[in-house]
């Protein structure tokens, strides 16, 4: 592999320094400047159908932002049927052309960065640093992928044979990819799947979030603009039944889908009881993410990067943090410090500079994290409620539970888990982590590198992260995803992640 996957000239997008105040008021003037309705709709062959709309209003504060014509079944059925006829031009599209749109896309990404940002705030209730944060990941996603791609499905690899024989290998696109996002990334994770199934050469039917279809459409007319012609991507907002009837279609060739680890399971026995071909799903779903802390992590460390694994983002990532496991003779101290820290966080108007914690995404998500904290306040013992203004927001809570068989879900929201072990209780903790089956982000913190090595070798967690924070992987330096309940793999944002996209053709001449 070569060293430097962007290639030569490209790197991730830098982004914003916050500590830059002219720079800052350049950019939330240039997302003030861009607000303004916004509405989407099913966009099948690069046209924009019509039906009945329903409003979208912003998770902040209910304001109308716009609305989304959803594709009931029947269109979604039309929109698998126009990706079957747009599938071979695309895929006969030299990749170098298919990565040129791709970059190009990207760099309109860059342009649209005030309009981008305001959808990201507007719609998901993102601060502005998770709004920029996700912002440059859609980008480097697409940049990440071109560069790869560009190689990759460029021209065929010879093998080698015997004399008289001539042999190659080539990577090409397998039909129609139906790609389903989810609703914490509306952009970077809808962006990051459709770039993929499209540099290997698939036409790509997406289906974002019922939550975020705003950002999506507007990304859709960004990569349409970019030259990604209309037949190779096409649109459909809807909820589960529009999903169903995609991946029920009989002209699906492989799924791509970021979301819960239940939906992912639904969508692999849809494709299991599917007569014909036999189907690629690649899924990133769920954790519930550990770090383990010992007696010689530095505590101020510790809180830091506990509050942020646990709280940006309102506890919003599958990333996040839900269990902290600390070694007991330490435990007071740390839980202490956490506290402490988790005290500083503002939670309110993701807009205003200051907040930490904007809302949650919609009244369901309130109801069920509110319902978790008053069975955890009946059960466990708490160790920190912040406070909350009202409307989405809910407060960071800290409760301290019996170990980690006593959490069982993945808990969506600002919610920090706390055990105890004993200093000869680590293997226990180890094995009761493995138990659950789940392997998605895990903290280390140990001064000890034995001990951190012994953590990480011992579970199959796909993205490990030792005395730091466990949140915000970078494409390109870490490549995200899971194993077991939390995901099939290839790590998005990593070397492996588009050769899944397509099929394998080896060609031996008798020459
Ligand atoms: N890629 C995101 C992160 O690393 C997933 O939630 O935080």
């Amino acid at each position: 592999l070569p060293r430097d996957l962007f290639g030569p000239e490209r790197r991730n997008s830098p982004g914003l320094a916050f500590g830059d105040g002219a720079a800052l008021r350049r950019w939330t003037d240039a997302v003030a400047r861009a607000a303004g309705p916004a509405d989407a709709a099913p966009i099948l062959d690069g046209a924009v159908q019509t039906g009945r709309a329903r409003p979208v209003v912003s998770p902040i504060d209910g304001a109308a932002l716009g609305s989304v014509i959803e594709a009931d079944p029947a269109t979604a059925a039309l929109a698998m049927e126009a990706a079957v006829r747009g599938f071979p031009s695309w895929a006969a599209t030299p990749a170098r052309e298919r990565a040129a749109c791709l970059e190009r896309a990207a760099d309109a990404f860059v342009r649209e960065q005030g309009r981008l940002l305001h959808l990201l705030q507007a719609e998901a209730g993102k601060t502005l640093d998770d709004a920029v944060a996700e912002w440059r990941e859609a980008i480097d996603f697409l940049r990440y992928y071109a560069a790869q791609g560009r190689d990759l499905f460029g021209e065929p690899q010879d093998l080698p044979g015997p004399a008289g024989e001539a042999n190659s290998l080539r990577l090409v696109g397998r039909g129609v990819f139906v790609a389903v996002s989810p609703w914490n990334f509306p952009l970077a994770i809808f962006t990051g799947q459709v770039a993929a199934a499209l540099m290997a050469g698939n036409a790509v039917v997406a289906k974002p979030a019922p939550q975020t279809p705003l950002v999506a459409d507007f990304a859709v007319r960004l990569l349409h603009a970019a030259g990604i012609p209309g037949s190779a991507l096409h649109l459909v907002p809807g909820g589960p039944e529009t999903g169903a009837a995609l991946i029920e279609h009989p002209a699906l060739s492989g799924v791509v889908f970021t979301g819960s680890t239940a939906t992912a399971q639904r969508i692999n026995r849809a494709l299991a009881a599917r007569d014909g071909a036999i189907l690629p799903l690649i899924a990133e779903t769920g954790g519930i993410n550990a770090m383990i802390v010992d007696a010689t992590a530095l505590p101020e460390q510790v809180a830091d990067d506990v509050v942020v694994s646990a709280f940006r983002s309102a506890g919003q990532r599958c990333s996040a943090l839900r269990l902290l496991l600390v070694q007991e003779d330490v435990a007071d101290r740390m839980i202490a410090a956490v506290a402490g820290a988790a005290r500083e966080l503002a939670v309110g108007d993701p807009r205003d500079l200051a907040t930490d914690l904007g809302p949650v995404i919609d009244a369901g998500a309130k109801q069920r994290l509110d319902a978790h904290i008053a069975a955890m306040t009946a059960s466990a013992r708490l160790h920190y409620a912040g406070a909350a203004p009202g409307g989405l927001t809910v407060a960071p809570h800290i409760f301290e539970i019996g170990g980690v068989a006593d959490l069982r879900e993945e808990v969506f929201g600002p919610i920090l888990h706390v055990a105890r072990y004993p200093a000869d209780g680590l293997g226990s903790v180890i094995a009761a982590i493995r138990a659950g089956g789940y392997g998605l982000t895990l903290g280390i913190h140990s001064r000890i590198e034995e001990t951190a090595e012994r953590i990480a070798e011992a579970l199959p967690h796909g993205n490990v992260y030792v005395n730091r924070n466990m949140i915000g992987a970078v494409v390109g330096s870490q490549p995200f995803g899971g194993s077991g309940l939390s995901g099939t793999g290839p790590k998005a944002g990593g070397p492996h992640y588009l050769a899944r996209f397509a099929t394998e053709r080896t060609l031996t001449v008798n020459t």
